[in-house]
C-alpha cells in the first residue's frame, strides 16, 4: 500500500471511530415522532407506565408510536427495528432483558436515532450511556433490594427462613434487586435464603412458584418478592395452604401498587419499596434538554419512597 493511501485509510478509520463514539443529534422542533417500545402489559406497573407516556404524548406534543412486546424480548427487538425503519425521531425503551436488546440499541444509534433507556437497563459492560444511548432514566434497583432487606432486619427477631421470588430472568431489576437484598441479609447470621426462583414479575407465576416452594420449604418464615404482583400471588398461595401472611410469614416487596398498599393495610404485606412508573414527564424534560444541547447525565435517577403500615393508608387512594 502506498504511503498516501495508508494515511488516508488510517484517517478514515479515525473519523469513523470518532463518529461512532458520538450520539445521534436531535434537532429542536415543535413536534416529535417518539417510539415507546413497552415490554408487556400484564401488570398494573406496566399499565401505569404506558399511561404516563400516553398522557405525556399530549402535553409534550409527541406523535407516539407505541408497541407492546407481550413479554417477548424477540418481539421487542422487532418493535425497535420497526421504529428504526419508520424513522422515528427518538426511541424510549425499557429493555425487557439486559442482553437481547443490545443489538437493537446499537442499530438505532447507527441509524441516527437517539435511544433513551427507561426503567430497565442493558449490559453496562457492552453499551454505555452517553456513548451508545443517551441516558438511563430510572430507579436504583440495588438500593430498592437493600431497603427491603433493611426493613426486614429491623422487623425480625433475627432468625428467618427466606424464599425469594425473582423477577424476569436476565432483566436488570431482577439482577439488581437480588444483589441488593442478598448482600444485605448475607451479614445476618440467623437469616438464610433457602430458595430463589423466577416468577417473571407476574402474579399468577408468583402464585404457582410459591405453591411449589411451599412443598419443599414448609418452614418458610419470609417471602421476598422482586415486585408486588408476585407478592400478591405468594399471599394467595400461602392462604390456600392455610398459612397466615403477615402473621406466620412476613412478606417484603417492591413497587407500591394499589393492591400492595391495600395488603399492607390488611396486615398481609410488611413493606413495599416504591419503584415509580411515571416516566412520561421525565422523558419529555430529558428529551427537550438533549435537543437543546444541554448536558444530560448518564443516569437520570428516580427517587423512591417506602410504604409500610405507618403510611400506606395515606397513599392508597393515589396508587395505581
Ligand atoms: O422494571 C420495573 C419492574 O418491571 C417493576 O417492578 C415490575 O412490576 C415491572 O414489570
Amino acid at each position: 500500500m502506498r504511503l498516501n493511501t495508508a494515511i488516508a485509510t488510517v484517517a478514515a478509520l479515525l473519523v469513523s471511530t470518532a463518529a461512532s463514539a458520538e450520539l445521534p443529534a436531535l434537532e429542536k422542533k415543535d413536534q416529535y415522532t417518539v417510539g415507546f417500545a413497552q415490554t408487556e402489559s400484564n401488570n398494573p406497573w406496566r399499565i401505569a407506565q404506558t399511561k404516563s407516556f400516553q398522557d405525556t404524548a399530549e402535553s409534550c406534543n409527541w406523535n407516539l408510536v407505541y408497541t407492546d412486546a407481550a413479554g417477548s424480548a424477540a418481539k421487542q427487538v422487532a418493535d425497535v427495528d420497526s421504529m428504526i425503519a419508520q424513522g422515528v425521531d427518538a426511541i424510549f425503551l425499557p429493555p425487557r432483558e439486559e442482553q437481547p436488546l443490545l443489538p437493537a440499541v446499537l442499530r438505532a444509534k447507527a441509524a441516527g436515532i437517539p435511544v433513551f433507556l427507561v426503567d430497565r437497563s442493558v449490559d453496562a459492560s457492552v453499551a454505555k450511556a452517553g456513548e451508545d444511548y443517551v441516558t438511563f432514566m430510572g430507579s436504583d434497583f440495588i438500593d430498592q433490594g437493600r431497603r427491603a432487606a433493611e426493613w426486614l432486619i429491623a422487623n425480625s427477631d433475627g432468625t428467618e427462613v427466606i424464599v425469594e421470588l425473582e423477577g424476569t430472568t436476565g432483566s436488570s431489576p431482577a439482577n439488581d434487586r437480588k444483589k441488593g437484598f442478598d448482600d444485605a441479609v448475607a451479614g445476618q447470621s440467623g437469616m438464610t435464603i433457602v430458595a430463589s426462583q423466577s416468577g417473571d414479575f407476574a402474579r399468577d407465576k408468583g402464585r404457582q412458584v410459591m405453591e411449589t416452594l411451599l412443598q419443599s420449604h414448609p418452614d418458610v418464615t419470609v417471602v421476598y418478592a422482586h415486585n408486588d404482583e408476585m407478592a400478591i400471588g405468594a399471599i394467595q398461595a400461602l392462604e390456600a395452604a392455610g398459612r397466615k401472611p403477615g402473621e406466620d410469614v412476613t412478606l417484603v416487596s417492591i413497587d407500591g401498587t394499589r393492591d400492595a398498599l391495600q395488603a399492607i393495610i390488611d396486615g398481609k404485606l410488611g413493606v413495599s419499596v416504591e419503584s415509580a412508573p411515571f416516566f412520561g414527564p421525565i422523558a419529555c424534560d430529558t428529551m427537550k434538554a438533549y435537543a437543546a444541547g444541554d448536558e444530560v447525565p448518564a443516569w437520570v435517577k428516580v427517587e423512591d419512597r417506602i410504604f409500610t403500615k405507618e403510611n400506606a393508608a395515606d397513599h392508597v387512594a393515589d396508587a395505581y
